[in-house]
C-alpha cells in the first residue's frame, strides 16, 4: 500500500534514530511531509535529509520555550501539523529503594511531561489543520511492571492515561483530532543497548530479553511503524483513546 499518509503533515519527537526515525521513513514513504525533532540536534539533521524530511529540527522535548519555537517552525515548514507523534524518551534502572529523585524527575520529565506540553503547544496548529492525529509512544512497561522500571513503569502508565484525556477532551469538543498510544515490548533500537550488553555476546542479550515475550523475539522498528501509521491514518478516525500493544504477546499472560 501507499498514500495512506497523503496530504498529512507529521511532527515527529525523537526522530534522530530508532523508532522515530523508522515512523519518518515510513511516513514519507506515506506520502506525508515530516519534521522530525530530537535533542540530539546535529543528527536529527542528517537524518531529515537522509530520508527526505521536510526539516531535521533541534528540540528538548522537556522545554516548553523549545516547544513554542519547533511548533510554531514545523507548521511553517509544512503549512500545518496534523500527525503529532510523541516518541522522545528515555529509561532508567532502579527499585523503589534505589532509584534517585533525581533521576526519576528526568524520567518524569522527558517521557510524561513532553506529552502535557507538547500537545498544549501543538493544539491550535493540529486544531486548523483536522482532521488530525496524535500518538503516543508509551511502553508495556506502561502496562506491565518490573522492579527495576519504577521510574518508566510510572512515566509509560501516566501517558497512556493522559493519552485518553486527551482524547475525551477533543471529542467532547467536536474536534475531528484522535489520540491514542501505542505499547510495544522490546524493539530492536539503541534504547536496549544497554539491555542486550548485559550479557557476553548480542545473541545471548537478545535471547534474555526474549524469554518474556511469548513470540520469542525482539519487535522490529518496522512493524511498529506499521501500527503507528495506521493510527495516524485517515482509516483510524473512529479510533481514539484507545492503548495498542505490540508485544509478541506478552501482556496477553
Ligand atoms: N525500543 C524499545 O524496546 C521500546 C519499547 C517500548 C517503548 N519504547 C519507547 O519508544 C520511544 C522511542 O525509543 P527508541 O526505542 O527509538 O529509543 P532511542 O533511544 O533509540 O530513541 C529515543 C530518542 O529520543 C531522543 N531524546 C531523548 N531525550 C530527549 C529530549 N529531552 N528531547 C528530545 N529528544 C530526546 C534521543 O536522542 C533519541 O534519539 C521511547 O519513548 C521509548 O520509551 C521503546
Amino acid at each position: 500500500m501507499s498514500g495512506r499518509l497523503a496530504g498529512k503533515k507529521a511532527l515527529i519527537t525523537g526522530g534522530a534514530q530508532g523508532l522515530g526515525l523508522a515512523f519518518g521513513k515510513r511516513f514519507i514513504e506515506e506520502g506525508a511531509q515530516v519534521v522530525l525533532t530530537d535533542i540530539q540536534g546535529g543528527k536529527v539533521k542528517e537524518a531529515a535529509d537522509e530520508i527526505g524530511a521536510a526539516a531535521g529540527l533541534q528540540h528538548d522535548v522537556t522545554s516548553p520555550e523549545d516547544w513554542a519555537s519547533v511548533g510554531a517552525r514545523a507548521n511553517a515548514t509544512m503549512n500545518g501539523i496534523s500527525i503529532l507523534i510523541h516518541n522522545a524518551g528515555i529509561g532508567s534502572f532502579g527499585d523503589i529503594e534505589t532509584e534517585t529523585l533525581e533521576a526519576y524527575r528526568k524520567v518524569m520529565a522527558v517521557d510524561t511531561d513532553s506529552v502535557f506540553i507538547g500537545t498544549q503547544a501543538c493544539m491550535p496548529f493540529l486544531k486548523e489543520t483536522q482532521p488530525a492525529s496524535i500518538v503516543v509512544i508509551s511502553s508495556v512497561a506502561g502496562i506491565k511492571a518490573q522492579s527495576s522500571f519504577l521510574a518508566y513503569n510510572t512515566a509509560k502508565a501516566a501517558v497512556a492515561m493522559m493519552s485518553k484525556s486527551i482524547a475525551v477532551h477533543c471529542a467532547k469538543r467536536k474536534y475531528d483530532i484522535n489520540c491514542n498510544s501505542v505499547h510495544p515490548v522490546f524493539t530492536k533500537t539503541p534504547i536496549i543497548e544497554p539491555m542486550v550488553g548485559m550479557k557476553a555476546t548480542r545473541e545471548e542479550g537478545e535471547a534474555a530479553l526474549s524469554k518474556y515475550i511469548p513470540m520469542k523475539r525482539l519487535g522490529e522498528p518496522e512493524e511498529v511503524a506499521s501500527m503507528v501509521t495506521y493510527l495516524a491514518s485517515d482509516e483510524a478516525r473512529f479510533v481514539t483513546g484507545s492503548a495498542f500493544t505490540i508485544d509478541g504477546g506478552m501482556t496477553a499472560q
